[in-house]
């Protein structure tokens, strides 16, 4: 029987290799999607040596550039004749970033790879992804997107581009929430979307996890001790992996579509609470409710009409 395939974005560290290894051992033919094809190559030599699997294969892949989406699906289309399983994990978080930084679509750099790189990738594989029997989609979504229960949080849509950059400090970590949040919005849409397909698509909350070696030597001294003792506390990316193995092929779960699920496999509901600072506090804790914020039907269409006007796709 042939190998089912799963395309895992920013396979190369992280919560991605772990992934990418997880479901090498299963079986499934991987391929890691990645843009430090140096790095990748090891760590695909790795995987292939620890899983015994030999069907892993290593695509270049800068997801914030529209480019490079367009060269990797053509060469995606050249070597594979179908997607069963599509991961979007690769995500830009610079700690301590000060600057703005875009990329070069012009994009703000975590809207480009967290939302706008996902939803052109996933535009530009719908007809592979519609070839499989069971097709699923899955977006790495953070807590982050829980500081929209303040309620004048909100997506910055007029700022996308540097609109406002002489006039609005650059906040990394407002920049990283908005995307996240984003693409949860676009979870919903998509869902509808590509359903008509039988396309699944889900979103996953990722609690703070042991953060990579990697990626931790790119932090500035005082970043890179917050994330010792987030280190300290998290779990390992490991245990997220296997969540998001469970979520793309348990049987348990194959119906839900359109869901934010949580670390342990809980459908997650739009929050009921109300706005008091005790209810503020309760509905940070309840992690089977997401912001009432995401369950808006004009944020969904915003976020939808800004990537189809940046990307000029039309999924119809
Ligand atoms: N770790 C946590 O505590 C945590 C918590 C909540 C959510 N998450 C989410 O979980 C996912 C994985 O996080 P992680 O902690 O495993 O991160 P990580 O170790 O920093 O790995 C991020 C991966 O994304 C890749 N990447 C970044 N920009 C890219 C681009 N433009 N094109 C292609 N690949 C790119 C990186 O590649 P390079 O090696 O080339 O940089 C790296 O492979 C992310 O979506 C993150 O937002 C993580």
């Amino acid at each position: 029987m042939k190998a089912k395939t799963v395309l895992i974005t920013g396979a190369n560290s992280g919560i991605g290799k772990a992934a990418a290894i997880k479901f090498a051992r299963e079986g499934y033919y991987v391929i890691m999607a990645c843009r430090n094809l140096e790095k990748g190559r090891l760590v695909q030599r790795h995987i292939i040596e620890i899983t015994k699997n030999s069907q892993v294969d290593l695509l270049a892949l800068d997801v914030a550039s529209l480019d490079s989406i367009r060269r990797f699906c053509a060469e995606y289309e050249k070597k594979y004749d179908q997607l069963d399983i599509l991961i979007h994990n690769a995500a830009y978080l610079q700690h301590g970033v000060k600057e703005y930084q875009f990329s070069q679509d012009h994009i703000e750099l975590s809207f480009a790879t967290n939302v706008v790189g996902p939803f052109f990738l996933t535009y530009l594989l719908r007809g592979m992804l519609e070839k499989s029997e069971n097709p699923k989609i899955l977006n790495a979504c953070t807590v982050s997107i829980r500081h929209y229960f303040i309620k004048k949080r909100k997506i910055e849509f007029d700022n996308l581009q540097g609109e406002f950059k002489d006039s609005r400090p650059y906040n990394t970590y407002k920049k990283y929430g908005d995307s996240k949040m984003a693409l949860l919005l676009l979870t919903f849409k998509m869902a509808e979307v590509m359903g008509k397909s039988g396309i699944k698509v889900n979103a996953l909350q990722i609690p703070a996890i042991r953060i990579s070696k990697d990626t931790r030597s790119q932090f500035k001294s005082v970043w890179r001790l917050s994330a010792e003792i987030q280190n300290a506390f998290g779990a390992k990316p490991e245990t997220v992996a296997n969540t998001y193995f469970d979520i793309c092929t348990s049987e348990a779960l194959n119906h839900l579509s359109g869901k934010l699920i949580n670390n342990k496999l809980e459908v997650m509901k739009p929050s009921y609470y109300t706005h008091s600072f005790i209810q503020i506090i309760k509905q940070l804790i309840d992690m089977h409710v997401y912001p009432r914020y995401a369950d808006d039907a004009d944020n969904i269409e915003s976020v939808w009409e800004v990537c189809s006007k940046m990307t000029q796709a039309d999924f119809r």
